[in-house]
C-alpha cells in the first residue's frame, strides 16, 4: 500500500490561540489581546501604558482605512472578488428578480416578505406618499435655480418639524412609522425639487401607481388626463434603486450612524447622511462623470484626458473605490440596464466616450496597478441622462433608494449594545499650555 499523503496540521489544529501577543518595546512588557472575527478591539490596547499616568495606546486611522466601526448583518461586500449581497442574497439575483420595495423590506427586516407581508408593506408605502402642504411653501422659497440636492437635504431635515413624535427613537412602533414615512415621501420631495428646478408646477402623488411609476409621473406629468408611466423606464429605475439601496459602511451611512448615535430623530440624521452623499467623491460622482464626459467631448480627446489624469491633473470620475479592487458588480448590471434603456430612448452620445475611457483605463498600467475599475457611478449618469433627467438631479436619484439602507443601518445601530455616541479620539499636535497675551501686548504680528 502506498503511503497516504499527509498535510501539515493547521495552526488551529496545533492548538493555536485566537489572540495576538504584543510586546511593547518601550517597557519590555508583553500583552495578549483576543482576536474575534479577524479583529482586535481597539479598547484592548488601552492597557498598554508606559507608566500609570500614560493614557494608554490608541490606534491612528484617519478615514477608517482599517477600522471596523460596527458589526452588521445587512450588506456583505467582498471588494477583491466584486461580490455584493443584501442579507445574503446576491445583488445580481435581486436586480433580475426583485423590486425595489421588496428589496427594501428585505434590507430592513432581514428576510424576503411573504405575499401577505409584501402586500401590506407596499400598501403602507404607497399610501404615505403625500407631503404636508407647508412643505410646498418651503420648496417655493428656494431660488429658481437652486440645486435639487440642496433642496432635498433641507426638506428631509424640515420633515422632523412636522413629526415631533419621531424623537421617540427608542419606541420600535414610532421608528417603523418614521421609516415608512421616509421611504414613502422621499420620491415626492425629490420630484418637488425637480419641478422647482425646472420651473414647473408640483404634481401630487398617484397612489394607484407603482413606487417608480408614481415617481416618473410626479416628474413628467404635464397635461395628460391619465399618465401612463413607460414600463421600460419604470423597471430601469427599479433596478437602479435596488443597486443603490445599501452599501455597508460608506461615507453617507457612516454619517447616518454617527449622527443617529446622538439619539437625534431619523429625519435630522438622514439629512446629514444625504449631505455626505452629495459630495463629488461619493454620490455626487455620477454628476461629475457626466460633466467629465461632456468636457472630453469627443472620443479622439480620450487619450489626452487619460494622460492628464495620470499626471495627477484631476481624477477619472466613476473609477476607483475604497472597497472594490475589482469591477464593481453594480456597474456590470447598470451597463446591461443601459442597453435596455437606450433601445427605447436612443443611445446617449456620451456612451462612446465612456466605453473608450473604460477600454483604455482597463489596460493602462496606472489604473491596473492601482486596481481602479468602473464603479456604480460610471454608467448610471448615462442612463439618467438618456431618460431625460438633468445632471443636477443625479445625486437625488441616488438618495431616494439609499434611504432604506440608511434607516436599516440606523435601527441596527440603535439596537446594538456595543454602540455608544460616536466620538473618535485625536492625536493633539498643537501648542502646549501658554498664557493669554492681552491685545495691547501682542505687537504687530505673531513671532
Ligand atoms: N482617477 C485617478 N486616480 C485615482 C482615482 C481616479 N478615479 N481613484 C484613485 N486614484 C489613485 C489615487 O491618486 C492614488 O494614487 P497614488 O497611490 O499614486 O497616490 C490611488 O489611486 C489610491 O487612491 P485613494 O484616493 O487613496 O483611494 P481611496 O480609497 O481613498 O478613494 C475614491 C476612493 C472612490 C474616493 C477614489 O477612487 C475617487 O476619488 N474616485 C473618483 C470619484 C468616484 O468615482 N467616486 C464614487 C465612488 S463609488 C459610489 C459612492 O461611494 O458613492
Amino acid at each position: 500500500m502506498s503511503p497516504q499523503p499527509t498535510t501539515a496540521p493547521t495552526a488551529k489544529e496545533q492548538g493555536a490561540r485566537e489572540s495576538l501577543t504584543i510586546t511593547d518595546n518601550r517597557t519590555g512588557k508583553t500583552y495578549e489581546v483576543p482576536i474575534s472575527a479577524g479583529a482586535i478591539r481597539a479598547m484592548d490596547l488601552r492597557q498598554i501604558k508606559t507608566d500609570a499616568d500614560d493614557f494608554g495606546l490608541m490606534t491612528y486611522d484617519p478615514a477608517f482605512m482599517n477600522t471596523a466601526s460596527t458589526r452588521s448583518s445587512i450588506t456583505y461586500i467582498d471588494g477583491d472578488k466584486g461580490i455584493l449581497r443584501y442579507r445574503g442574497y446576491p445583488i445580481e439575483q435581486l436586480a433580475e428578480e426583485s423590486t425595489y420595495l421588496e428589496t427594501a423590506y428585505l434590507i430592513l427586516n432581514g428576510e424576503l416578505p411573504t405575499a401577505a407581508q409584501y402586500q401590506d408593506w407596499e400598501y403602507k408605502i404607497l399610501h404615505r406618499t403625500f407631503l404636508h402642504e407647508n412643505i410646498k411653501t418651503h420648496m417655493e422659497a428656494f431660488r429658481y435655480d437652486a440645486h435639487p440636492m440642496g433642496m432635498f437635504i433641507s426638506s428631509v431635515a424640515a420633515l422632523s418639524t412636522y413629526y415631533p413624535d419621531s424623537a421617540q427613537i427608542s419606541d420600535p412602533e414610532s421608528r417603523l412609522i418614521q421609516i415608512i414615512r421616509l421611504i414613502a415621501k422621499v420620491p415626492t420631495l425629490a420630484a418637488f425639487s425637480y419641478r422647482h428646478h425646472r420651473g414647473l408646477p408640483y404634481v401630487y402623488p398617484d397612489n394607484d401607481l407603482s413606487y417608480t411609476g408614481n415617481f416618473l409621473r410626479m416628474l413628467d406629468m404635464m397635461t395628460q388626463v391619465k399618465y401612463e408611466p413607460d414600463p421600460v423606464k419604470a423597471r430601469a429605475l427599479d433596478v437602479l434603486f435596488i443597486l443603490h439601496a445599501d452599501h455597508e459602511q460608506n461615507c453617507g451611512t457612516n454619517a447616518m450612524r454617527a449622527i443617529g448615535s446622538s439619539h437625534v430623530d431619523p429625519y435630522s440624521a438622514m439629512a446629514g447622511a444625504a449631505a455626505a452623499l452629495y459630495g463629488p467623491l461619493h454620490g455626487g460622482a455620477n454628476e461629475e462623470v457626466l460633466k467629465m464626459l461632456t468636457q472630453i467631448g469627443n472620443i479622439k480627446n480620450v487619450p489626452a484626458f487619460i494622460d492628464k489624469v495620470k499626471k495627477g491633473e484631476g481624477r477619472l470620475m466613476g473609477f476607483g473605490h475604497r472597497v472594490y479592487k475589482n469591477y464593481d458588480p453594480r456597474a456590470k448590471i447598470i451597463k446591461r440596464t443601459a442597453d435596455q434603456v437606450f433601445r427605447t430612448t436612443g443611445v446617449n452620445p456620451l456612451l462612446e466616450i465612456a466605453l473608450e475611457l473604460e477600454r483604455i483605463a482597463l489596460q493602462d498600467e496606472y489604473f491596473v496597478s492601482r486596481k481602479l475599475y468602473p464603479n456604480v457611478d460610471f454608467y448610471s449618469g448615462l442612463i439618467y441622462q438618456a431618460m431625460g433627467f438633468p445632471v443636477a438631479f443625479f445625486p437625488v436619484l441616488f438618495a431616494i433608494p439609499r434611504t432604506v439602507g440608511w434607516l436599516a443601518q440606523w435601527v441596527e445601530m440603535l439596537q446594538d449594545p456595543d454602540q455608544k455616541i460616536a466620538r473618535p479620539r485625536q492625536l493633539y499636535t498643537g501648542y502646549d499650555a501658554r498664557p493669554y497675551v492681552p491685545l495691547y501686548a501682542r505687537g504687530n504680528g505673531h513671532a
